[in-house]
Parts: C-alpha cells; sequence; structure tokens
C-alpha cells in the first residue's frame, strides 16, 4: 500500500536518529536514561542501568556487560519529544571494542559527543568523532559532571577545537563548578537556568533576565559568580563566531551544551534544541547514486546479532530505513544475491525487549529475524540495483590462534565461528592445509574476550585461544598464478588468500622483493574508506 507522499515527507521530517559517542565513564547511560526519560519511553530513571533487574529478557552476553561496566551490544532506542521521532542507537564505548560501534554510526545521522568536564576530551572520544567526521554527520557536545570540579570551561573548548578539529560554540555557559556550581546561562535566550543539589534532581524553570549585566542575576547566584559570568560572557561575545546552523549542518561547527546528567541538569535543555536543530534522514549514497529518502523502500544491514535473549534464540539483523515506508511483510530485493525476500518478522528493540513492527519510515531502525542471508553492508529494497557505495570496513591488527578443549564440539565450534565472524565480532582465517586450527584477527584484545565468552555461553564450546605475535594481514592480489605460488597457505573465510606478518619491516620486505604481488589492507572487492 502506497502512501501519500505529503505524509511520508511529514514522518521523514520528524524523524530524528542520532548516536551518543563518549569516552567509557564520562555519562553516556546516565544521559540516555534521562533522555527516555523526557521521552517518556521509561517510567523511571534506573531503567536503563539496572537491567539485572529484567533478567527474564538478559541474554549471557549482557550478564559480561555488566561484570565488566561496558556495554558490548548496541541497540536501538525510540522515544517521542515534542512532535518528533528520536532513535537513540546505543554505541559501545570501549575503546578495544570499536568495530561495532563504527557501524553503527554508519546508521546515525548526527551525534552527540559527551565529555566529562574534569578530563576533556579523552581517547576514545576522538576515535568515534573521527568516524563521525569522515561521514560528515553533525555533531552536538554535551559537557557532563558539572557538579564535580571541572576544567576550565574556556579550556575545554580550545580542546575540542584543537584536538578534534572543530570549531566549538557553547550554547550555554556554566556558572561555576563542582561545589559551586550554581547553573547555566542560556548564551541566546538570555536565561539563568538554576542548579538545585536535590537528591533526585529537579530544574526550576528558566529565569530571563534583561541581560547578562541584569542585577537579578547576582540576586540568583550570588555577586561573586555573577561577575565571573559577566567577564566569560563577554570573552565569549567579543572572541567567538555566533551559532550558525548550517555551518553546524556541515559538520563544520560544535555547538556546546553543559550539564550534570546525573542529577538530570541541563539535558532536557540539549534535547529542546536537538530535536529543532539536528537534521532529519537524508540521502544514502550508493553505487546507483543517490537515493532520497522519498524514494520507494530501501534499507540497509548495519550489524547483525546472534542470540540476542533466550527467549529468543536466533539472528537478528539491524536494517536502517533509508528510504520509503517499510512495511511488516513486504517483498523486497536482496540486492547482493538478487533474491526476492519476504520481511515479515520484523520488531523494534527496546534494550531486550521486542515487539513487532508494522511499519517504519527513514531513519528508524527495524531488528529483522536473519535466517542467515544477510551480511553486514547489505541493501534490501524494491529497487533491484542498489548497492552501498561504501562501509567502513577494518583490517585486523591483532591474531589469535584458537584450539578446541572438547574436540567432539567440533560441530558447534564451527557454527559459533561462522555466526561470530559473520556478525563481525571477529575475523577467520584458516589454514589453508586444513591440518591446523583457525586464526581469528581482531581490532582490539577485548574481541577475543567476547568471541571466547559468547561460544562458550551461546554455543557450550570451551576454546584455548592464544594472542600471537602477528599484527599484520594483507589480501594478496595479482594475476592467479603469482598469487597462487606465493600464497603462504592462508585464506579468508571467503576463501580469499591473505597472509600475515609479525611487523611492518617483514612486510615491506617481503612486497620489495615480490613486487608482482600486490600487498592490500583489505579484500579488492571492498570499498576502502579506512586504512
Ligand atoms: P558511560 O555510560 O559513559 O560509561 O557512563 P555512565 O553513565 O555509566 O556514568 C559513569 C559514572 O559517572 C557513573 O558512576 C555515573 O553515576 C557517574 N555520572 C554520570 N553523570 C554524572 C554527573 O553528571 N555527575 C556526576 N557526579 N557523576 C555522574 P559510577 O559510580 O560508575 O556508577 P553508579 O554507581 O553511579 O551507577
Amino acid at each position: 500500500m502506497t502512501m501519500p507522499p505529503e505524509q511520508l515527507q511529514h514522518e521523514i521530517a520528524r524523524r530524528r536518529t542520532f548516536a551518543i559517542i563518549s569516552h567509557p565513564d564520562a555519562g553516556k547511560t546516565t544521559i540516555t536514561e534521562k533522555l527516555l526519560l523526557y521521552g517518556g519511553a521509561i517510567q523511571e530513571a534506573g531503567s536503563v542501568t539496572a537491567r539485572a533487574g529484567t533478567s527474564h529478557t538478559k541474554s549471557d552476553w549482557m550478564s559480561m556487560e555488566q561484570q565488566r561496566g561496558i556495554s558490548i551490544s548496541s541497540s536501538a532506542l525510540t522515544f517521542e519529544y515534542e512532535g518528533r521521532h528520536v532513535n537513540l542507537l546505543d554505541t559501545p564505548g570501549h575503546q578495544d571494542f570499536s568495530e561495532d560501534t563504527y557501524r553503527t554510526l554508519t546508521a546515525a545521522d548526527s551525534a552527540l559527543m559527551v565529555l566529562d568536564a574534569a578530563r576533556g576530551v579523552q581517547a576514545q572520544t576522538e576515535k568515534l568523532f573521527a568516524v563521525c567526521r569522515n561521514r560528515g554527520i553533525p555533531i552536538l557536545t554535551f559537557v557532563n559532571k558539572m557538579d564535580r570540579p571541572a576544567q576550565d570551561p574556556f579550556e575545554l573548548l580550545e580542546q575540542v577545537e584543537q584536538t578534534l578539529a572543530i570549531r566549538a560554540v557553547p550554547m550555554t555557559w556554566p556558572i561555576g563548578d563542582g561545589p559551586s556550581f550554581a547553573g547555566v546561562y542560556d548564551l541566546a535566550r538570555r536565561e539563568v537556568v538554576l542548579y538545585e543539589r536535590v537528591a533526585r534532581g529537579r530544574t526550576r524553570p528558566p529565569v530571563s533576565v534583561a541581560s547578562v549585566e541584569d542585577a537579578r542575576v547576582a540576586e540568583l547566584v550570588g555577586a561573586e559568580l555573577h561577575a565571573k559570568l559577566q567577564e566569560d560572557v563577554a570573552l565569549i561575545e567579543g572572541a567567538l563566531d555566533p551559532f550558525d546552523p548550517e555551518a553546524f549542518l556541515r559538520g563544520e561547527v560544535t555547538p556546546v551544551y553543559f550539564g550534570s546528567a546525573i542529577t538530570n541538569f541541563g539535558v532536557e535543555h540539549f534535547l529542546r534544541d536537538f530535536v529543532r536543530m539536528a537534521p532529519a534522514p537524508g540521502p544514502l549514497e550508493t553505487t546507483a547514486g543517490e537515493v532520497t529518502p522519498e524514494a520507494p523502500f530501501t534499507g540497509f544491514i548495519f550489524k547483525l546479532q546472534a542470540n540476542m535473549s533466550k527467549n529468543h534464540r536466533d539472528r537478528t539483523a539491524f536494517l536502517r530505513v533509508a528510504s520509503g515506508r517499510f512495511e511488516r511483510g513486504m517483498e523486497v530485493v536482496h540486492t547482493r544475491t538478487g533474491r526476492k525476500l519476504r520481511l515479515s518478522r520484523a520488531h523494534t528493540l527496546f534494550a531486550q525487549d521486542r515487539e513487532s513492527v508494522d511499519e517504519a519510515f527513514p531513519g528508524d531502525i527495524v531488528g529483522l529475524v536473519n535466517p542467515g542471508v544477510f551480511r553486514i553492508g547489505d541493501v534490501v529494497s524494491l529497487v533491484p540495483k542498489v548497492e552501498l557505495r561504501a562501509f567502513p570496513r577494518f583490517t585486523p591488527e591483532t591474531f589469535a590462534s584458537v584450539t578446541m578443549k572438547d574436540v567432539t564440539k567440533r560441530k558447534a565450534f564451527h557454527k559459533g565461528l561462522e555466526q561470530l565472524a559473520e556478525e563481525g565480532v571477529v575475523q577467520v582465517f584458516y589454514p589453508t592445509d586444513g591440518a591446523r586450527d583457525p586464526m581469528l584477527g581482531a581490532v582490539g584484545p577485548l574481541q577475543f574476550e567476547v568471541f571466547q565468552h559468547r561460544l562458550r555461553e551461546e554455543y557450550g564450546v570451551e576454546i584455548d585461544l592464544h594472542v600471537t605475535s602477528y599484527t599484520l594481514v594483507r589480501w594478496l592480489a595479482g594475476d592467479a598464478g603469482s598469487v597462487a605460488r606465493f600464497a603462504r597457505h592462508v585464506e579468508d573465510d571467503q576463501g580469499r588468500p591473505v597472509m600475515l606478518f609479525r611487523t611492518r619491516y617483514d612486510l615491506d620486505y617481503t612486497a620489495e622483493r615480490h613486487k608482482e604481488i600486490e600487498f592490500l589492507p583489505l579484500p579488492q572487492d571492498l570499498t576502502v574508506v579506512r586504512k
């Protein structure tokens, strides 16, 4: 059934799909929880962090997530706010486990960067920021934990500008910090928003003032903080360009907000601006040109996940709707294979709970039950010949050999290996003589731990895992004869010849002596986005 174009247009225009990028511990979970609270998606704060309480739907890999205090899975959370339909993609924040996060970011139209006010820009923030930058998506910034002693806000802005090469424009300005934190001043609206140190957090309505000089400000925050605020605002107005929404949409400027998520301060301020300023879904770059959101249905798979929960022991493919209207049961083309598929088992995901979804629009994330046909980066469409132009792929940098502890589990072992490799938990390489055990490749060593843990919990297979001294893999290209003569008996899971190296020197030495062969950081048939 088609939908009137203006109705589709309306649904597209009100979609906001974003992800939070941050270094672990900056406060991503806390902010997520508060955002959902405003969106009415959860009843009380704590239900996102207190996932252990919903043990009936908790999967085992969630238990590992809790043990380690990190978020390993990505899920999409949805809520309505001021007539906008907000999709928040949850992205893992651990520095070692980033392939998954990078892929999730391909499904976001904007990002919120959360910084810890005392720590500023940290290693993981930088890496994730680079991915958003690559994609050119707009980025907003929330400086969290102002209730604790913080770095000087001007220094924080400068750090953002220096390390991330983006202009930072404050939208609110902190009044004091730590024990003296009194609230924020909204620069454009000329409002003082007072911070109250109360247990559950409460924000009083903002107080409008004529200007920052207004004596009312001193009444509200005290003479000393007022004097400092006037000084700061004079500096800001003298030295910084005003916020330019167009430059923000081009990814050149990040608007900065200050707050304290744990006490629920400043988050709604951000959200209110976010739904207005952040972009609705835009066109998708494909091999067939740009697909606009108004075009007939197209979607792409950005993430696969097996065994999301014990209640549903199956594989889920996460699809981002890129254009048109998705309807449950619709028949589409799986463009990589040309096969027709009926998308009948579709659901949304809220933490670990699922609900059937009947329709979805550009920007929305739909979980599809994956009978093994999908790979990451696949496209399903009403139009047969559409494929993604660029999808991030990663060259592993650490390698481990695996052996089964119990050889009778061979079948389960190979099933786990295949499914977890398909999800991108690790990459798998096989010795071609078949005699030795497979080798795993990953970007960070935590991926091996996740693999080992999931293999045990989900497939009942115990393995020994030894991290090797290899640090580089290269796919071999050249005429078939030379490659065949040269290849040293290792191939990837698609049968492509590869070679592993211990050092850069080894690689360069070999490449120098074998000019007939190309040593590629990614297989030739995949788009190189990032080396
Ligand atoms: P993450 O998802 O980015 O890893 O961070 P998360 O929200 O889990 O927050 C990390 C820690 O920082 C938590 O403390 C959290 O309570 C605290 N936190 C978050 N926002 C603020 C804030 O605005 N001010 C202050 N002072 N603390 C904040 P924790 O001790 O690790 O956990 P918990 O025992 O509080 O749950």
